[in-house]
């Protein structure tokens, strides 16, 4: 498949977040992607769900929700009723994976599994059938704007590799510090989504960096 283009609402305008969502309405970009942090998880709180409820009625795109945050499945009612596309949770705060990812299924929504950088792939042998996305983080989560960590490219290698050999259906997602090269180099990888924040809402023209970005 062609790849698709996340971008991320961290980096947006939160003083003026409508229009940002409209800019994101119009543009090409394929889906939202939407950070939650708790502060305990990563060392920042983004937003909760009394804003993105708003966010979630403005905004006509996929929403791919990235939780950053302990104790994942207590909120997949909530994340269900934002009308959430797609629910990450973090294979470091899940003990039982594969009942959380069984519980975001069962909810009606897709489920991705994501991998902080010292995480390896590996660990994914058991549960890469079982899920609809795995999201790559290319930088330590909690900040947008960081530093790509260069080691990602060969993750995806990795993880092309054990999705042929499982047979599993699982796309391949990656956030943190994705920019027109970063993002090129992990679309040969064989990355198939890709998550942009800065890249895209510190732009001068946010809508032609999304257009840029998909035709890479
Ligand atoms: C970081 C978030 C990212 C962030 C990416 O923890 O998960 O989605 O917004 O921002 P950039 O693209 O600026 O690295
Ligand atoms: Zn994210």
């Amino acid at each position: 498949m062609n790849h698709l283009i996340a971008p991320s609402l961290l980096s947006a305008d939160f003083s003026h977040l409508a229009q940002d969502i409209e800019m994101i309405n119009r543009s090409e970009a394929d889906w939202l992607h939407l950070d939650i942090m708790d502060g305990v998880f990563v060392p920042n709180i983004s937003f909760g769900f009394p804003v993105l409820q708003h966010v979630a009625q403005l905004c006509t795109k996929p929403l791919d929700v990235h939780l950053m945050i302990v104790q994942p499945e207590k909120f997949i009612p909530e994340v269900k009723a934002l009308g959430a596309m797609m629910m990450n949770v973090h294979y470091e705060t899940c003990t039982h994976l594969h009942k959380v990812v069984g519980g975001i299924h069962d909810a009606g929504m897709k489920a991705g599994v994501t991998l902080n950088p010292a995480t390896p792939v590996c660990l994914l042998a058991d549960i890469v059938r079982d899920v609809d996305m795995v999201l790559l983080m290319a930088v330590n989560p909690g900040f947008g704007g960081q530093k790509f960590i260069e080691h990602t490219i060969d993750k995806v290698h990795e993880l092309r590799e054990l999705i042929a050999k499982t047979g599993s259906k699982a796309v391949i997602e990656v956030d943190g510090g994705v920019n027109l090269d970063t993002g090129r180099r992990l679309v040969e990888a064989g990355a198939d989504v890709l998550v942009a924040g800065n890249a895209v809402f510190k732009a001068a023209d946010r809508e032609a960096m999304i257009r840029k970005l998909k035709e890479l």
